[in-house]
């Protein structure tokens, strides 16, 4: 083999043996394969050789390239492996450090309080059903028999989207839906948020939440009201509680009637809660007006029923004693959390 590529190969591979990192390996390809590299100069000197001697130094040279490529490559490959480990080492999961902890959110009182009273009739083979926060002017008032001179519909009170449309002001307007698309027997409660024009202060808000509830079947009867009603009572705030009806008037039943329960505070004797009276009132109730079963299309000859709705609020700060209803839309955690 040719002097000079003898010399050039030897240079190359102490050179190649010698490089200590990636970088080095790589300038060697430059330094003797490159266009102006040491193989590549002696190359381009072929062309002043007599052609028999060009041949086999043409054949040396090529050879020559084959190899000191070779074994570039080789070490290029092996920093390159070595760069691998390292990183693969610099990434290395410690399964023993102790994790970062998440803090957990606590459930709402108010989700508390509504989860609460959907137990309750469950428990009574009650189901669960919802209608929309935005309603129309028709079920909210017209099919639940308020007259077009009902107070309620007032834009001091109610707050309306369009003239046939609003934010329901009770979750009643879920009755004359289920009325509507089912048929007796029929046994639902409806949780959910309303809205009515009150400016907030400790016993007002915007918005708040109501559990409706309606039963239609044949011969259901006032007793069936009041059975229900006082069993929810007693799963509600404890076994000894009383209740008792008074008479009242909504648009939506006849007869109609608010339902005290006993105080589960002081158990009747009168204290802060129950404002010295013993009696604290919790829902509104009666026979549903054969007006609404109508609008639903239910046979008013065959089929009764009883409908009732309570303010979630209400029975949430009478049960934990809080005692301004804007602390529940604070989300003070601080708050929230008290009542896991
Ligand atoms: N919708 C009434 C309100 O917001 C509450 C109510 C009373 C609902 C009597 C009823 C009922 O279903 O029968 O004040």
């Amino acid at each position: 083999m040719n002097e000079i590529i003898r010399r050039i190969m030897e240079e190359a591979k102490s050179r190649a043996e010698a490089a200590s990192s990636l970088e080095e390996a790589e300038a060697l390809r430059i330094k003797f394969l490159g266009k102006k590299g040491e193989l590549t100069d002696v190359l381009k000197s072929m062309k002043d050789m007599a052609p028999e001697e060009r041949k086999s130094f043409g054949q040396a040279a090529n050879e020559a390239k084959g190899i000191i490529e070779e074994m570039i490559n080789e070490r290029r490959a092996f920093f390159k492996d070595m760069q691998k480990k390292a990183e693969l080492a610099a990434q290395t999961i410690d399964v023993t450090e102790p994790g970062k902890v998440t803090p957990l959110g606590t459930k709402h009182l108010i989700s508390i309080t509504i989860d609460e009273i959907t137990r309750v009739f469950r428990s009574m083979g009650f189901s669960v059903s919802e209608g929309p926060e935005v309603e129309t002017v028709f079920n909210n008032f017209d099919a639940l028999n308020a007259g077009p001179n009902h107070p309620a519909r007032d834009i001091t009170d109610t707050f309306y989207i369009t003239d046939d449309v609003l934010l329901r002001t009770q979750t009643s307007s879920v009755q004359v839906r289920t009325l509507q698309s089912q048929k007796p027997p029929i046994a639902i409660i409806a949780p959910g948020r309303c809205f009515r024009c009150d400016t907030p202060d400790a016993t007002h808000s915007p918005m708040f939440h109501q559990v409706e509830g309606l039963v239609v079947d044949e011969g259901i009867t006032m007793a069936d009201l009041k059975g229900v009603l006082d069993s929810f009572a007693k799963q509600m705030f404890g076994s000894d509680t009383k209740t008792k009806f008074r008479p009242h008037h909504f648009p939506f039943t006849e007869p109609s009637a608010e339902m005290d329960v006993s105080c589960f505070k002081c158990g009747g004797k009168g204290c802060r809660i129950c404002k010295g009276s013993g009696w604290i009132e919790i829902l509104g109730c009666g026979m549903v007006h054969p007006n609404v079963l109508k609008v639903g299309g239910i046979d008013t000859e065959k089929y009764t029923g009883f409908a009732f709705g309570m303010g979630v609020e209400r029975i949430a700060m009478l049960k934990y004693e809080v005692d301004d209803i804007r602390l529940l839309y604070e989300n003070d955690i601080r708050f929230i959390q008290q009542f896991r």
